[in-house]
């Protein structure tokens, strides 16, 4: 659950308001388009949602976590309920796809062989299995972003943002892309995704937020507004040695320039996410 109560936000470094007392409720299982003109505040809400903007005034909740109040230490948990999606995909382009996929679970510690069976699923989902041992610079734009938001998807967050994911893409492609949110969504995830793309909006019956200089000027809800969470996403499934095997031969052999920075998350590092999610769903 998302909601926004008279939440206002300025960028301290200018004073550009960005949002203007904000009311919003998303529910566990929507999916809400957010659109509106550029500069219109679609990214700070996003910002705002992901812990990276501080708010001056209301309420902002996501799940069991008040944002105004959230420490710092506390960012890594809120960030890890989150799979986040850029319009420019953001894949590291010394890392064959598997790798890239692999990497932010490798971050937190989790063993290789979960961590096999994790990927495969996310990959098997985006109908991009035959391409694990490909580097990004060997995919199409289409296939790119298919692997960003595998990755998005790879720790089994409650709650999918993407900003403008189909902004790099023609318009067959990103029917394509919005088509997979939209089987991600039947899975059972919020998804919130940003785009000014109201002819992409138009094909897709979900609820459609209207952004305007930092104010919602327009909640229209689904048409058929019967959204329910189905089930986790992360369902894994078994798969044979041989698989994966063949899983393990992609990934990138080279790994010497894989530097883990050492930031605020290290003290998260070695706490079992899944115990995490789940004290956080009794909370
Ligand atoms: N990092 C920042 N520092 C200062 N001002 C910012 C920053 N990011 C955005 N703004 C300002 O905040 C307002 C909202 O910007 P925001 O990026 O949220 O718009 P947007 O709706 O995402 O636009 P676009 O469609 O162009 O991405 C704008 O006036 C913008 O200039
Ligand atoms: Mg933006």
């Amino acid at each position: 659950m998302i909601e926004f109560r008279n939440v206002s936000m300025k960028y301290k470094t200018n004073g550009a308001v960005a949002l203007d007392k904000v009311n919003v409720k998303i529910n566990d299982g929507e999916f809400v388009f957010i659109v509106g003109a550029s500069g219109a505040g679609k990214s700070s809400f996003l910002n705002v949602i992901m812990g990276q903007e501080k708010i001056d005034s209301g309420e902002v909740y996501v799940n069991s976590y008040n944002l105004r109040k959230i420490k710092k230490r506390e960012l890594p948990y809120l960030r890890r309920m989150l799979g986040i999606v850029f319009q420019d995909f953001r894949l590291i382009p010394k890392m064959t796809v598997y790798d890239n996929i692999a990497f932010a679970l490798r971050v937190i510690g989790m063993g290789e062989r979960k961590i096999t069976k994790r990927v495969r699923y996310v990959l098997k989902l985006v109908d991009l299995s035959e391409k694990a041992k490909n580097f990004p610079h060997q995919l199409s734009q289409g296939e790119r972003q298919r692997v960003a938001i595998a990755r998005a998807l790879v720790n089994n967050p409650a709650v999918i943002i993407a900003d403008e994911p189909t902004g790099n893409l023609d318009p067959v492609l990103s029917g394509e892309i919005m088509s997979l949110f939209d089987k991600i969504n039947a899975l059972g995830a919020t998804v919130v995704v940003v785009t000014h793309d109201l002819e992409l909006v138009r094909q897709f019956d979900h609820r459609i937020v209207t952004i305007e200089n930092g104010r919602i000027v327009s909640d229209i809800p689904a048409k058929a507004s019967a959204e329910q969470p189905v089930k986790a996403v992360a369902e894994e499934s078994e798969e044979s040695d041989a698989e994966e095997a063949e899983l393990e031969d992609a990934q990138t052999s080279d790994e010497e320039y894989i530097e883990i920075q050492g930031d605020e998350d290290d003290e998260a590092i070695d706490i079992d996410i899944d115990e995490i999610k789940e004290s956080m769903q009794e909370g």
